[in-house]
């Protein structure tokens, strides 16, 4: 049995019956009083303790979230905003919206604080269109909050104007992008925009804005009312606290689990009960499809944002995607390449044209019909794309088949001649 301990923070209530009310959220997780507390504190003494925390964006990139609320632009007596991206949509990532489902209140607590550290009145939620069930969970949260006089014209009896929208997306992959997110709330097309500006100097509305990830939002409240120190008592030294890691695939009991940074996949495929049907691990993702694959030899690498980039990939989303020795690895690698393919915005023609040549080849392989040099071609056509495209869903496209081709070049020289399923029998298979 594995030793690890988890810190289960975010995740604590979600056993609970009816988890997701106001009254569960009050009774068993001290629901609101680090609003109260920091209503009662300066903006800026606010900042400086999530600032102090260390902790760093939840949503892939792991930015530090205070220095982030900082480079906002000064006050001008205009408005300043805090939007979430609880756009997730990374494949095999599945942590914001079941924290949103199960407890909605971490996460509105959280821009309510969010937004009055950055001296703002109203925060945005942009959720992922498909998601209908969440969409009416935030809403009913927002409502609940609202009657309980925590948000609205006069939070809290302060006198302070705070209140939150909530809006869902189309369901497009590329407005989880923070710049192309706001474009899409602001009405328009969801497509990047030029950085800088950043979005602190000119974000929604041409206002100064802070664009961050539900999960790093909903850590608010417990550093503001438990302090930095204890936040910074969990995880690594650079890579602060507590993280939603979800586990799906070829495991035994899949599901998120809620640990300090630094655990390892060994760990977590233990909490997992272990492989499933005790088969052998081939490969992992460690934030999901758009970080380099992992294999059984990183099962030791710490998931903290520095030990996984020294082993050559992203900590990402904590995607953590697990496959046994069944699958086909040309096969997973053309289904995520299919994706990106389809999402592809079109705006710059390294990521449209380059995403579609790639799904031409990939496809060809994955039934045994690839051509000679189709291998090379593939990682010349992977240079011209990554770090040529405007955002990082380009480079995403990419950093799946390299590393595949680095970890398993025989299965890609396989298919030349032969289809996935003679070296893969589905009926062996456990995932497709
Ligand atoms: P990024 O590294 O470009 O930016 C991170 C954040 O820091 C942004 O908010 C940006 O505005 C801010 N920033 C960076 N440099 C700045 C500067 N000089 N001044 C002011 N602000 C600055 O990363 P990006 O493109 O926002 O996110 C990419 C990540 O998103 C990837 O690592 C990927 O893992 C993750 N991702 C997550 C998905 C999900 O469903 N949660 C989906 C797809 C990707
Ligand atoms: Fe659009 Fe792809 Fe270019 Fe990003 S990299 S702007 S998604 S075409």
């Amino acid at each position: 049995m594995t030793t690890t301990e988890l810190t289960p923070v975010l995740t604590r209530t979600w056993d609970q019956e009816r988890s997701w009310t106001l009254a569960t959220y009050e009774a068993k997780a001290e629901g609101y009083q680090a609003l109260r507390k920091a209503l009662s504190m300066e903006p800026d003494a606010v900042l400086g303790a999530v600032k102090d925390s260390n902790i760093r964006g939840r949503g892939g990139a792991g930015f530090p979230t205070g220095l982030k609320w900082s480079f906002m632009a000064p006050p001008d007596g205009g408005p300043r905003y805090i939007v979430v991206n609880a756009d997730e949509s990374e494949p095999g990532t599945c942590k914001d919206i079941p924290l949103m489902m199960a407890a909605p209140h971490h996460l509105i607590e959280g821009l309510a604080i969010a937004t009055h550290a950055v001296q703002g009145e109203l925060g945005f939620i942009y959720l992922r269109g498909e998601v209908v069930h969440v969409y009416r969970r935030l809403l009913r949260a927002v409502e609940e909050a609202r009657a309980a006089g925590y948000l609205g014209d006069n939070a809290m009896g302060t006198g302070k104007r705070i209140d939150i929208v909530v809006h869902a997306g189309a369901g497009a992959y590329i407005c989880g992008e923070e710049t192309a997110l706001l474009d899409s709330l602001e009405g328009r097309r969801g497509q990047p925009r030029l950085k800088p500006p950043f979005p602190g100097a000119q974000g929604l509305y041409a206002r100064p804005t802070s664009v961050n990830n539900v999960e790093s939002i909903a850590s608010v409240p417990g550093i503001l009312l438990h302090g930095p120190e204890w936040f910074k008592g969990m995880g690594t030294e650079k890579s602060a606290g507590h993280g939603i890691f979800s586990v799906s695939g070829h495991v035994t009991s899949p599901g998120q689990f809620e640990a300090p940074f630094g655990i390892t996949m060994r760990e977590l495929i233990e909490l997992c009960g272990g492989m499933r049907d005790g088969r052998r691990l081939k490969f992992w993702t460690p934030g999901g499809s758009s970080t380099p694959i992992f294999t059984e030899e990183h099962l030791d690498v710490p998931l903290d944002f520095d030990s996984v980039a020294a082993a050559g990939s992203m900590l990402g989303t904590r995607a953590l995607q697990v496959f046994d020795e069944t699958v086909s690895v040309v096969r997973v690698v053309s289904r995520w390449t299919d994706f990106y393919r389809h999402e592809s915005c079109g705006k710059c023609t390294p990521c449209r044209e380059g995403t579609w040549w790639l799904k031409q080849i990939m496809e060809r392989l994955e039934v045994g019909q690839g051509h000679e040099g189709d291998i090379e071609k593939l990682l010349d056509i992977c240079d011209n794309v990554l770090g040529r495209s405007f955002c990082a869903l380009g480079d995403a496209a990419t950093t799946p088949i390299s590393s595949a081709i680095k970890h398993f070049r025989e299965e890609f020289e396989a298919g030349m001649h032969t289809p996935w399923y003679h070296l893969f029998p589905p009926e062996a298979s456990t995932l497709f």
